[in-house]
């Protein structure tokens, strides 16, 4: 009975190291190395070649290698009584959360501009926004957006969330749903999206709801690509509505050569390294995932296959 590895993106000997270390005797292989199909009974997956699912007719649940599950649901070829669960990791929220600080504070301060000039060799000062004066909303309050809300709350920085249901109480205002959107948009001067990419939240930071936002705003999306609107951004910047952007997370990754944010003297651009899931920090949660999968027992951090997170 294998864990099997299917991805073409992540270096995979790392993984295999942690997850025989977390799980000793368990066989984990690469995908490549598959003699059996029968024998598959739990997949470790991060773009995969789509429609290999059903080539395993044994296959008891996929995880996710790491937040974000968006690259397993949207293969449509995923047999229904697969299960699909994701990582939840406080380093990998961690992690997230001083990024979004860093570009936070980077933004504040006009480092975006300085660095600009620097290639100019242009002295030009201009005045910075204090903490005080920040007023952040976390689109996506789920483990993720959530801690991150409350990292930059226990700074000092004024929070505002939003998610698509209600949700548990949280420490901050939370708005929820189309009908709050709105309200939570007008009052932000930094917007920063954790969404889940899901059918509803795809293109949902377009010209419509950045134009509620605050004049002079400034957008980070640390979420998927697709929840921006790219030409739609790029007007808002243009138009001065928007301050700038800073983008982790692209549509289409590499982020194709000829694509405008590049050369964007307003948008920053990195290349999806907000968080980098550490093989050794979530291999015990996918073997426990592994051994109540075979055991046939409730699976931890599952994904509603309806919802699509
Ligand atoms: C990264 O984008 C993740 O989903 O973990």
């Amino acid at each position: 009975m294998s864990l099997v590895i299917f991805s073409n993106v992540h270096k995979i000997q790392p993984w295999i190291d942690a997850l025989k270390n977390a799980g000793p005797g368990i066989e984990v292989i690469s995908h490549e190395e598959i003699k059996d199909k029968k024998k598959v009974k739990f997949a470790l997956a991060w773009d995969h070649p789509k429609g290999i699912f059903k080539e395993y007719p044994n296959l008891k649940c996929i995880s996710s290698m790491g937040a974000g599950v968006d690259h397993i649901m949207s293969d449509p070829e995923i047999p229904e009584q697969i299960k699909i669960v994701r990582i939840i990791d406080p380093l990998l929220s961690q992690d997230l959360a001083e990024f979004a600080l860093a570009l936070v504070m980077s933004h504040m301060r006009g480092f975006g501009k300085y660095f600009n000039n620097q290639h100019r060799k242009t002295w030009k000062k201009s005045m910075y926004m204090r903490i005080p004066d920040a007023k952040i909303g976390v689109m996506g309050t789920g483990a993720i957006g959530n801690h991150v809300a409350l990292f930059l709350q226990s700074l000092g920085f004024s929070i505002v969330g939003w998610g698509k249901t209600p949700g548990k109480q949280a420490e901050y205002k939370r708005f929820h749903g189309g009908d709050q959107l709105d309200e939570f948009l007008n009052n932000i001067n930094i917007l920063i999206c954790l969404l889940p990419l899901t059918p509803e939240t795809k293109g949902i930071l377009n010209r419509n709801t950045m134009g509620k936002l605050i004049n002079g705003a400034y957008l980070i999306n640390l979420g998927r690509g697709l929840h921006v609107v790219d030409q739609d951004l790029i007007e808002m910047i243009d138009s001065g509505h928007l301050s700038g952007a800073s983008l982790d997370v692209f549509e289409n990754e590499p982020l194709p050569e000829d694509h405008p944010f590049w050369s964007h003297p307003a948008i920053q651009i990195t290349p999806h390294v907000a968080s980098l899931t550490a093989p050794n920090s979530v291999a015990p949660q996918i073997i426990e995932n592994y051994h109540r999968a075979i055991n046939g027992q409730q699976l931890l951090n599952i994904v509603d296959r309806n919802q699509g997170y």
